[in-house]
């Protein structure tokens, strides 16, 4: 096929070449990004007097036209060509002859592939966003209904001090609204336009990069040419955003998977979440928890393939640079696919608060509380702590809980033991009185809540 390119060289290239060279079947989803750029490009080269009103009119319609056609399926993406870019201005020159080939001045496709990305990321930006929303108000949901639902919390996956479930869920909130918060920043290193920058150096042209960068919702340009057109930085960014929030994911399915297996059973997944097995009829699978968490290593992936792509490449504009696409764009689809299976399995997850009662009544987690007790009747912490533990190294002898030892053992290890002590020892007690800003109990979690509230207002 005969290349737009063709002049020094004949154009003829081995067809292998061209499959390889080819970016198509990959930067075609970028086709809405490429046309509406063009369009602002013709209006800016206009308004400079670059070319005339009536072309830029012809232009912009033609380029509408095309949009539209691709959009309601009329005109199919032909992936013989090499990309995006060269197929809307080979159908714009072949539907308007002449006037077509004026679009490409004052640009080159690398300032325009770099438009083009930064476009399609910050939409994507947003995309984002909403979802992880979604699974923020689903978690606050769920921990609307379970301020007062006991539960162990861990330490090196031992039973440490209790908590609620409310708590719990709230601790993965607060980790996707700083996901939120990264991908905003990130969103302001997007939102800088490179168009203008040409190749390399900047054009002749008496062009007006501001005005393009307006017209298409950018906060500004890039400042260095160079710097414009062989930039990715954003690309690494959202990728290790994305990395982040995924590793959030996965650290979250994996205590799903724990808490939904027979040995904990906290939490019992909805039967629209979860798959049989083709020979065991009594298994319920948690596959979407397990298949976010095995998605992170590709999403880990991406980031890293990209950040080797670019750790060689000198100024400016290289061929490899082609390679970023593939995986942010594979990031971004595998992260929103994960968001939207999440909320959907937590919104419909219920938790089972009998057994996580159970599992707090074991394990000695009221120990430290035992402990405060004896300090709060004057004894020094340290003291306090040798007792507790010789007592909870009684009770393990004795198969009894703290709960059930009488007072007079107690008091065979201490005089400040008091009636008062089975009350600071409950767990619903525990758990209440943890009210230190960001503890467990329900005033802090209602503090914890209206933050979140606000929060989302404010993303
Ligand atoms: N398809 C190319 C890419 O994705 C577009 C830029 C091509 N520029 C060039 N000088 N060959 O990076």
């Amino acid at each position: 096929m005969a290349k737009m390119w063709a002049g020094r060289t004949s154009g003829a290239t081995e067809k292998l070449a061209d499959d390889f060279n080819s970016s198509i079947s990959f930067d075609s989803r970028m086709y809405k990004q490429d046309i509406k750029g063009s369009m602002a490009h013709a209006a800016m080269l206009s308004a400079q007097k670059i070319i005339s009103d009536q072309d830029a009119k012809t232009l912009i319609d033609g380029l509408s036209d095309i949009l539209e056609d691709i959009e309601t399926g009329k005109l199919p993406i032909d992936m013989e060509c090499e990309d995006i870019h060269m197929f809307v201005e080979q159908v714009l020159t072949e539907r308007l002859g002449d006037v077509g080939k004026k679009l490409h001045t004052a640009r080159s496709r690398n300032d325009q592939v770099a438009l083009d990305i930064r476009m399609y990321l910050r939409d994507e930006c947003e995309e984002i966003t909403a979802l992880i929303k979604n699974l923020i108000t689903a978690l606050k949901t769920q921990a609307e209904t379970e301020k007062e639902t006991i539960m162990p919390g861990y330490t090196h996956l031992q039973r440490a001090q209790p908590v609620t479930f409310a708590h719990y869920l709230l601790a993965y909130a607060m980790m996707l609204l700083r996901d939120c918060d990264r991908i905003a920043d990130c969103k302001k290193r997007i939102n800088v336009s490179p168009i203008g920058c040409c190749a390399l150096a900047g054009t002749t042209y008496n062009t007006d990069r501001r005005y393009e960068a307006k017209a298409l919702g950018f906060d500004g340009i890039c400042l260095n040419s160079l710097d414009g057109v062989s930039d990715r930085d954003f690309c690494v960014e959202l990728l290790s955003d994305i990395s982040i929030l995924m590793m959030h994911l996965s650290r979250f399915a994996e205590e799903i998977i724990l808490f939904s297996s027979w040995e904990f059973k906290f939490i019992e997944l909805s039967d629209a979440y979860t798959t049989g097995s083709s020979i065991m009829p009594q298994k319920k699978n948690p596959d979407m928890a397990e298949l976010v968490r095995g998605k992170t290593g590709r999403v880990y992936g991406d980031l890293i393939a990209l950040l080797t792509t670019l750790k060689g490449l000198p100024l400016a504009y290289n061929k490899d640079m082609q390679e970023d696409k593939e995986g942010v764009f594979d990031a971004c689809d595998t992260v929103k696919m994960c968001l939207k299976v999440f909320t959907g399995m937590i919104e419909t997850m219920c938790a089972n608060k009998d057994n996580m009662l159970a599992a707090a009544q074991k394990g000695f987690i009221n120990a430290t509380d035992l402990a405060d007790y004896l300090v709060k009747k004057g004894l020094p912490f340290r003291s306090a702590y040798k007792i507790s533990g010789e007592i909870v190294a009684l009770c393990i002898k004795e198969n009894t809980v703290l709960e059930n030892l009488p007072l007079e053992t107690y008091k065979t290890f201490s005089d400040l033991f008091e009636d008062d002590l089975y009350e600071d020892i409950s767990l619903k007690t525990c758990v209440e009185k943890r009210i230190s800003e960001g503890g467990t109990s329900v005033s802090s979690v209602n503090a914890q809540i209206e933050y979140i509230n606000e929060k989302l207002l404010s993303i």
